[in-house]
């Protein structure tokens, strides 16, 4: 296992294997153990990619970070509070150091209390047996796996196990992550562990817990490849009575989503230079729209989503079923559209137009990607001031209806621009 091991880590991204490499020198002269673990180590022995690093020292994390930062030359952010710490590499990837941790449950779903420990006291709070692995860095266990609680086996027959009966009393957002493992990795809940979920379920555990930790848990779900099937797993293990009452699972949403893939995929290819959609707020609109607004609104306050998040789901419900209506009337003037369209964030207008069926609506709203929304005017405030008028509010105006004519076709040139901004001029 041990050459195994090694021959993966050589397989790493470069400046990642590096960075492996060098911190276990370092440990080593620091006289640190120090181990990889968490995602890492499962996603290694799976032979998936993980993106990040995930690290554990028996002693200080922090000043090993820092050291770590001063040779290696990664910018580091630590946090002081947590004792841990976070490296950036250059290349792109960053590292996560902690110091191994002990920890005591004081109330079910609070934080624990923490204390120093040894790798195999770090590996025992962890969630599940197939994230709570390490493997040595040091040069003496270089490539060697600490597997305390049969993480191995479980891949083999993948399975999500919890390590002990009060896992997800201790921590309920752990019931959130098992339906997510299970999801993204094709495994099962082991039966024992489902047993123990259920139970922390029933105990009303998820109401208990703070809520910002049930938010990150919850938009890690909406960021996985197929969101909409560990929500209906999550469904049909405890509801969603925890996130709003009268919220249940729609069969229609797994079809939606395809659907939102795909208009997520033609904006990418067609709309290259515009932004990267963020499709989870996308899917998260989609999941929270069946509630009233005033239910949106309390789930939104409850969990403190972020204000990006939260505008752009309250901006679907209120949009998505007006905008519609007008867009499928016939004969709509393009700057009709275009003031339509506008104002909305590229998730809701992209969303409208993956789940409309109506072959008018989607033509439309095409056209205000491709062609109307990338209107540019040659006249500007300067100009405006060319002619004799003096600055003010009605410069906006002016202007505004200046683009929209051009929208519509009405002027196409600087020169006509300027026509019409005179004869606008005139009657503001
Ligand atoms: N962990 C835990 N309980 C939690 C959250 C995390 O025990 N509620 C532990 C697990 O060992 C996990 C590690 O902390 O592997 C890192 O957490 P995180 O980065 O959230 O998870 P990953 O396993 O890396 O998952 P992902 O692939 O989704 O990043």
């Amino acid at each position: 296992m041990k050459n195994v091991l090694t021959q993966r880590l050589k397989t790493l991204p470069g400046p990642m294997a590096d960075f492996i490499r060098q911190a276990g020198m370092l440990a080593d002269e620091m006289g640190l153990p120090a181990y990889l673990v968490g995602g890492f180590v499962r996603d290694l022995l799976l032979g998936v990619g993980h993106f990040d690093v995930d690290l554990v020292v028996e002693g200080d994390g922090i000043r090993f970070a820092r050291e770590c930062a001063r040779r290696l030359s990664m910018r580091l952010v630590a946090h002081g509070r947590f004792g841990t710490a976070t490296l950036y590499g250059r290349a792109g990837f960053k590292a996560d150091i902690a110091s191994s941790r002990k920890e005591s449950y004081e109330k079910p779903a609070a934080l624990p209390t923490v204390s120093c420990g040894q790798i195999k006291d770090d590996l025992s709070r962890r969630d599940f047996t197939i994230n709570a692995m390490a493997i040595g860095i040091n040069q003496h266990s270089y490539g060697d796996i600490f597997d305390f609680y049969g993480g191995r086996d479980d891949l083999k027959n993948r399975v999500v196990r919890a390590l002990h009966p009060l896992s997800f009393t201790d921590d309920p957002t752990r019931i959130l992550r098992a339906v997510r493992f299970e999801c993204r990795l094709a495994f099962r809940i082991e039966p024992a562990t489902m047993a123990w979920m259920r139970c922390a379920a029933r105990e009303g555990m998820l109401e208990r817990v703070q809520k910002h930790r049930l938010r990150d848990e919850l938009i890690l779900i909406f960021k996985e490849h197929q969101p909409f099937g560990v929500l209906r797993r999550l469904h049909d293990f405890c509801g969603y009575g925890f996130i709003s009452p009268g919220l249940t699972y729609r069969r229609a949403w797994m079809s939606a989503y395809a659907k939102i893939r795909e208009a997520a995929l033609w904006f990418e290819q067609n709309l290259p230079h515009k932004r990267c959609l963020d499709i989870y707020v996308m899917s998260m609109c989609l999941f929270f729209s069946p509630l009233s607004l005033r239910r949106i609104g309390d789930a939104i306050l409850a969990y403190a989503f972020h204000k990006g998040e939260g505008l752009r789901i309250l901006s679907f419900k209120t949009h998505a079923g007006p905008v519609e209506r007008q867009l499928s009337k016939k004969n709509l003037a393009p700057s009709h559209i275009y003031r339509l369209l506008e104002p909305l964030a590229y998730e809701v207008i992209v969303l409208i137009y993956a789940l409309s069926t109506k072959a008018i609506i989607r033509k439309r709203i095409r056209d205000f990607l491709l062609i109307y929304h990338g209107t540019r005017l040659h006249v500007r405030g300067e100009d405006l001031a060319g002619l004799g008028s003096r600055p003010g509010p009605h410069f906006k105006k002016v202007l505004t209806g200046l683009l929209y004519a051009k929208v519509d076709g009405k002027v196409r040139d600087r020169q006509e621009e300027l026509v019409l901004a005179k004869r606008l001029l005139e009657r503001s």
